[in-house]
């Protein structure tokens, strides 16, 4: 395998020893949806979209998913399709809406469910450790978060989804890359991929650069979030 294809199947991997790196990975429709209106996801992506997938968590530390995400797909979040280690299934769920039948809740597996103080009693959720964070306004200050889970020696991170989850790692300029794949089909409507609020012009909106890669019958967007890569109005999405 040429050293590039390496990096983009194994960007995790690529990480000199002890650096951190978080990816965020989805995958859309041509309409930009990355479910339909009722949730329904499997599959959007080919069977190798579903291969990256599981190589990309191969090689990280930790998996994030939201709420929405579990309650919708009750996904396993292991790597059953690739050689490797599962990685840490870490769920963001602030008010502990998420029952404990869930596979990632009663598998055995290690996961964080991380929750507001408020929820955060008892610590156990099922065979999951329950993690309390400060969660003003909904939202966790997701810095803070990737702090803790450095603290745990937890820093290749991927980011799987969904549309908000990811949206709220954009938002925050924490993303150091992104793997989009982009599927020749048209859901017509559903859960958006990225959402925040809209940019006044083209002129002013933020501007990446991507290499582009065949994967099966889609297409692989790899996206690096550098100073070099950000162009006419670079920064970062706001949340209002
Ligand atoms: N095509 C794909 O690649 C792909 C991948 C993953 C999932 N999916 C699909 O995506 C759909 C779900 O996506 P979604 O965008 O609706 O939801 P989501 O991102 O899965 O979950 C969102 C929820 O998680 C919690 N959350 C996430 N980030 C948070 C933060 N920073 N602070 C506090 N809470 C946070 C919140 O829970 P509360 O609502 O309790 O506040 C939030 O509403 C499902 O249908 C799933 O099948 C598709």
């Amino acid at each position: 395998m040429a050293a590039g294809e390496a990096a983009l199947s194994s960007p995790f991997a690529a990480c000199a020893a002890g650096e951190g790196l978080v990816l965020g990975r989805i995958a859309q429709s041509l309409d930009g949806r990355i479910a339909t209106p009722s949730g329904a996801s499997r599959w959007i992506g080919g069977a190798e979209d579903l291969a990256h997938t599981h190589r990309l968590r191969a090689s990280a530390d930790a998996v994030v998913v939201g709420a929405t995400t579990v309650a919708a797909d009750d996904p396993r979040l292991t790597t059953r399709l690739v050689p490797g280690p599962s990685p840490v299934r870490v769920v963001l769920d602030p008010r502990r809406r998420l029952g404990t039948s869930f596979h990632v809740f009663r598998d055995g597996l290690p996961t964080l469910l991380c929750t507001s103080p408020e929820a955060a009693t008892p610590p156990r959720h099922g065979t999951a450790e329950v993690m309390a964070f400060a969660c003003p306004h909904g939202g966790f200050d997701l810095r803070a978060l990737l702090d803790r889970l450095a603290g745990r020696g937890l820093r290749r991170i991927l980011i799987e989804g969904g549309g908000v989850t990811l949206s709220r790692f954009l938002a925050a300029d924490l993303l150091g890359r992104l793997h989009v794949t982009l599927a020749p089909v048209l859901l017509g409507g559903g859960i958006p991929a990225f959402s925040f609020p809209p940019a006044a012009s083209p002129a002013t909106a933020r501007r990446l650069a991507w290499s582009v890669h065949p994967l099966g019958g889609d297409l692989l967007l790899d996206i690096a979030f550098t100073a070099q890569a950000a162009g006419r109005g670079g920064e970062a999405p706001r949340m209002p």
